[in-house]
């Protein structure tokens, strides 16, 4: 069956541009590149969604689906029907999304903004609702006959997405049933495909069981995995960072590269989530998924194309040649009441479904390395944590030291590193620090920085993170999509930890009170690299420094960096204010200086 979408993915649609002379320019090149890949229109369709009263559907899904119908993209004839079990009616379903909308465009990015009725209208319009349990055969035969109504009104094409929003038990057996009824079954003119959610699996046994499950059902092409760190703008950007530049690739190995760490920092506990997140913990929760879609964007090779496979090829290579984790080079946290945004928050123990003597984890650090030729040797810092000080997700290439010093009285490693800091959210863009002389008759050095934000390019996209992800399902492009092997990879190279970590639990837990400076990160998995500071969460007793579960202030641009960005040029520093912002902390190394007199270093030439 052809594909609509066969061009490359949604990563090479155009930019909306924004004021100013230089967004123009980059728009017209983005409007160009995207015209030359017609054929980006999806066909008439049907969704639809099982989990129709829950939270993901009102928060997200139908959210996108509104920013979509505003933005053109949703094509004249698409439908939704929503599944759950609760027993409502179409137009109580369609109220309470109205309400819930209405509030979510009140909300706005924070500016007050009206809801688009017409948008609104012609969306909910199109949604209808049937009451069904996802595990009794006779749901799906009520569907089929909505389909096919569905079908008629659309001019007989009969194409449907379904999307699993609904608990990973029910993956399998909703599956099941649709091949059952013969929903899943595709003819010349109608496509069936399906959006899974994550979780996919609990660890690797689990995933590749699902997939055996569901690939009895379905064919790999007509399964849509989602991880929703792909549908943010800043983790596609890093594709086109890479690719669409001459001046990275050539610095993007293991001559160059020192280092690279990717945090993703919360401020948010387990919320209502207690249930799910007890039994899952930081790691499963973040590490294989979302933060392995960050490392494969950094760490992957050019792929031939943007199309799906050559894509999904390259990040899976990455996968398989990710180095096992061993306890040694990971630590795990709990978080214990403290404060996180002003706000004073409880014990992880505490909260609602949660066990008094959890041994789950809410923040993980750990050093991972990848055996391939470009990579060998370069160790990749990975963290993620609740309920710490402040929300940040970020990704620090930090590039090796200049091999030399020029100025003798200076160390070369005393020198700031250049570090390219992509900010993926929130205040997306990116950021290259390096080092330069400050003015004056003496060589003295300071760290500066160059800084690209998207808000000064790019007029905002209203968008839930969603949309791309269900634009690129309706036009047949799998790019941001999981593969199975892509997962079961991932799954695999963290399941030694989980293994190791089930086996041994955590006796210090809760180690670190909510609401700790950031970004934090342990000494022992840094190992060389920085963290030479105190820890700010002491383990109790001796024992447990021997695990490293040590969580050290660290490290680099974000702590460091943030508010020091260069001013735009012409824009001119008053007095203090330029001794201030100049005054740039030597990132990796806690222990050395930031003032300007121990960045002090002169030349052989005997400035
Ligand atoms: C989800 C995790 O997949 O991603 C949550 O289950 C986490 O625990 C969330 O909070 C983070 O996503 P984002 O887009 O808010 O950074």
């Amino acid at each position: 069956m052809e594909r609509e979408g066969s061009g490359p993915s949604s990563l090479l649609n155009g930019a909306t541009p924004g004021n100013g002379s230089r967004p123009r320019d980059a728009a017209d090149a983005a409007a160009t590149i995207g015209k030359s890949f017609p054929g980006r229109r999806p066909a008439p369709a049907t969704m639809v969604i099982f989990g129709a009263a829950g939270d993901l559907t009102k928060r997200l899904v139908v959210p996108a689906l509104y920013n979509l119908v505003r933005g053109g993209k949703l094509p004249e004839g698409f439908a939704m029907i929503g599944i759950d079990r609760n027993d409502e009616t179409t137009e109580a379903w369609r109220s309470n999304l109205t309400n819930m909308i209405q509030a979510f465009a009140r909300a706005g990015g924070g500016e007050r903004q009206a809801l688009d009725e017409q948008a609104w209208s012609s969306l909910v319009n199109r949604m209808h609702y049937m009451r069904g349990d996802f595990t009794q055969a006779e749901t799906y035969g009520r569907l089929e006959k909505l389909l096919n109504e569905q079908c008629g009104r659309q001019g007989g094409t009969g194409h449907v997405l379904f999307y699993l929003a609904v608990a990973d038990r029910f993956f399998g057996p909703v599956i099941e049933q649709l091949g059952r009824a013969g929903l899943a079954r595709q003819s010349e003119t109608a496509w069936r495909r399906v959006i899974i959610e994550k979780p996919f699996g609990h660890d690797f046994a689990s995933a590749e069981a699902l997939n055996a499950q569901i690939l009895k059902v379905l064919s790999e092409d007509q399964i849509y995995r989602i991880d929703h760190f792909l549908g943010k703008e800043t983790v596609q950007n890093i594709l086109v960072l890479r690719f669409a530049n001459g001046i990275f690739e050539p610095l993007w190995n293991r001559d160059h590269i020192d280092h690279v760490q990717i945090t993703a920092a919360e401020t948010v506990g387990v919320e209502a989530r207690g249930r799910f997140y007890e039994k899952t913990g930081a790691l499963r929760d973040m590490v294989p998924n979302h933060l392995f879609q960050l490392l494969a964007m950094i760490a992957m090779e050019p792929p031939i194309s943007f199309d799906a496979d050559a894509v999904r090829a390259k990040k899976t290579e990455l996968f398989q040649a990710l180095h096992p984790i061993s306890p040694e080079n990971a630590v795990r946290g709990q978080y214990a009441a403290g404060v996180v945004l002003g706000k004073s928050v409880g014990d992880y123990r505490r909260e609602a479904d949660v066990a008094p003597d959890s041994g789950t984890e809410t923040y993980v650090a750990l050093k991972l390395g990848i055996d391939n030729w470009r990579w060998a040797g370069v160790p990749f810092y990975l963290r993620t944590g609740k309920y710490l000080s402040a929300r940040t997700t970020e990704v620090a290439v930090q590039f090796r030291q200049a091999p030399y010093a020029l100025f003798r009285d200076t160390p070369v490693e005393r020198l700031p590193p250049n570090i390219l800091m992509l900010r993926i959210q929130p205040d997306e863009g990116l950021s290259l620090s390096f080092s330069a002389k400050r003015p004056g008759a003496d060589i003295e050095i300071d760290g500066v920085q160059m800084d690209f934000a998207y808000r000064d390019y790019f007029a905002p996209l209203a968008s839930v993170g969603y949309e791309t992800l269900i634009y690129d399902c309706l036009i047949g492009d799998a790019t941001l999509f999981q593969r199975a092997d892509a997962v079961e990879a991932g799954w695999r190279a963290v399941q030694g930890l989980i293994d190791a970590w089930a086996k041994t639990p955590a006796e210090d837990f809760p180690n670190y009170a909510a609401g700790p400076p950031l970004p934090i990160a342990c000494s022992r998995a840094m190992g060389a690299h920085g963290c030479r500071s105190g820890p700010i969460i002491a383990t109790r007793g001796a024992a447990h420094d021997r695990r490293a579960v040590l969580l050290s202030p660290f490290i680099p641009a974000q702590a460091g960096i943030q508010g020091h960005s260069l001013r735009p040029l012409g824009s001119r520093l008053r007095g203090n204010e330029r001794r201030e912002k100049r005054c740039i902390p030597f990132h990796m190394s806690h222990d050395l200086p930031c003032g300007a007199s121990r960045c002090r270093a002169s030349s052989r030439n005997g400035f």
